[in-house]
């Protein structure tokens, strides 16, 4: 039995179905609706699962459902039906963010459910505690004993307002769960929870605190081993820029740093940013089925809402990436899978770039995978994409200053927003950039995978050309796959 809430959701999202063709190739976005942070995303029965939060009636927030997709491959998804409705008394406000694990041949789902209750002042406020859904990969029935876990776990002075985001994991036997919470300070900590049943939890541990030192409220919280380290991902909210090490607003930054699992502490070190790029929050990881660690955000963010009025989809995540340690540096890798995809390959080399723009016939599109190795003298390398008379979105390298800009000033955009941002990368003689576009898409990887940026360029997809320019002396080969 499903509830009205759920069955009116399943039956608008089959309503509205948009061309194939408008949408990205291999990125997730929905039929129809807002989505935002990824959710859930998971192996069940050997398929990777990936759910969202999701509002289906409109492109804009509205109270949370949960998305769902499937996928065999993490490049080819097949849309499911919705998988969470906000049909409780406990979740009225929104089923929102969570995670997802395969537990005894079971599909469990823990997310935060959010409702409203009238505070001592007599004035409105959410409450944010735990709950539980477990399902067979298409429905999902929420625990009588829901919600699982209150703010009254949690120790004295915590807010019971933010306490959000649970993500669970097995270890040893028993399922643990990270939650975002706020402190009496005002700011993020990350709370430990554990059960052997998923019915009955207990309060472990607070983790890891902020302390004040990155944003406010810390969201959405990863946490997992890898390459012999533990590492906490958060994505905190209110943070200030500190030159380009950290952009202002939501960001999303990551912790290496070693777990006491006796103690139940996690000892962080200095934070750094996960992506770079505009359009990145709230990403989550899942082991693949041969033991990779692989990543997917929202690529998008809070303060940067772009979605052109002819879509009736809004929001999109991000390429899956392969996360790796190397330094204490952590190194994303578009997923091996993406190599797969293409049909043609286009090597085009120039040796002597200097003041002019020059472009190839065969390079040109907006779904491509393009690597362009880099060196010389020059003050500016430039690469303009999604380019047609009136459009192009830039992408600059500023020699000296080891600067990586993205730029989509004349990109299409109908709104006074950002638009553009610059990362700092590691001085060397020679660069590679690769650069991954599906229709509004552009990731950018470079030192490696050490610096990574995401954008979303909602250009009409008319505008398809791609040049190179310098103003100096530049040598590049371009490795072109569509
Ligand atoms: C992060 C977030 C989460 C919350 C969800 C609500 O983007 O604010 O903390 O669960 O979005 O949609």
């Amino acid at each position: 039995m499903i509830s009205q809430k759920l069955q009116k959701a399943r039956e608008y999202e089959l309503e509205k179905q948009v061309e194939k063709d408008q949408k990205p190739l291999f990125h997730i976005t929905s039929q129809v609706g807002w989505i935002n942070d990824p959710n859930g995303f998971s192996v069940f029965e050997n398929e990777y699962h990936m759910f969202f939060q999701y509002h289906p009636y409109s492109t804009i927030w509205g109270p949370m459902h949960w998305g769902h997709v499937k996928s065999k491959d993490l490049i080819h998804w097949e849309t499911m039906p919705c998988a969470l409705a906000p049909d409780e008394a406990y979740d009225e406000a929104g089923c929102f963010s969570g995670s997802a694990l395969e537990w005894n041949g079971k599909h469990i789902l823990a997310y935060t459910a959010v409702s409203r209750i009238k505070n001592e002042e007599g004035e409105m406020e959410d409450r944010q505690q735990q709950a539980i859904a477990i399902g067979d990969g298409t429905n999902y029935v929420k625990l009588e004993k829901n919600p699982v876990i209150t703010a009254d776990m949690l120790p004295e002075g915590s807010s019971k307002i933010d306490f959000r985001d649970p993500k669970i994991f097995e270890e040893d036997g028993k399922i643990y769960m990270v939650v975002g919470s706020r402190h009496q300070d005002g700011s993020g900590q990350m709370a430990l929870f554990s059960t052997e049943d998923v019915e009955n939890w207990k309060f472990e541990n607070i983790i890891c605190q902020c302390n004040n030192e990155y944003g406010k409220m810390w969201e959405c919280p990863d946490f997992f081993e890898l390459d012999q380290k533990h590492v906490l991902i958060t994505s905190p909210q209110s943070m200030e820029a500190t030159g380009l090490e950290m952009h202002g607003g939501n960001n999303v930054i990551y912790f290496v740093g070693e777990y006491d699992k006796e103690k139940k502490e996690f000892r962080r070190g200095k934070a750094t940013c996960v992506d770079f790029g505009l359009d990145f929050y709230a990403p989550q990881t899942t082991l693949t089925k041969d033991g990779r660690r692989v990543m997917i955000g929202w690529l998008q963010n809070w303060d940067n809402y772009l979605t052109p009025d002819r879509q009736i989809w809004s929001g999109m995540m991000t390429i899956p990436r392969e996360l790796s340690i190397k330094n204490g540096k952590l190194i994303q890798t578009p997923i091996k899978e993406l190599d797969d995809i293409w049909k043609d390959h286009i090597v085009f080399e120039k040796t002597d770039l200097n003041q002019e723009k020059i472009g190839n016939e065969n390079i040109a599109g907006r779904v491509f995978d393009m690597t362009v190795k880099v060196s010389g003298e020059f003050n500016q390398f430039k690469i303009q994409v999604a380019e047609n008379e009136k459009y192009h979105t830039d992408l600059i390298f500023y020699q000296k200053d080891n600067i990586f800009t993205v730029d989509r000033l004349v990109s299409g955009m109908t709104k006074d927003l950002l638009t553009n941002r610059s990362m700092k990368i590691n001085p060397a003689k020679e660069h590679t950039f690769r650069i991954i576009m599906d229709k509004y898409s552009l990731e950018i990887f470079a030192d490696d995978g050490e610096k990574v940026m995401s954008s979303v360029v909602y250009t009409t997809l008319n505008a398809d050309k791609i040049s190179f320019s310098s103003d100096g002396n530049a040598s590049m080969k371009v490795d072109f796959k569509k």
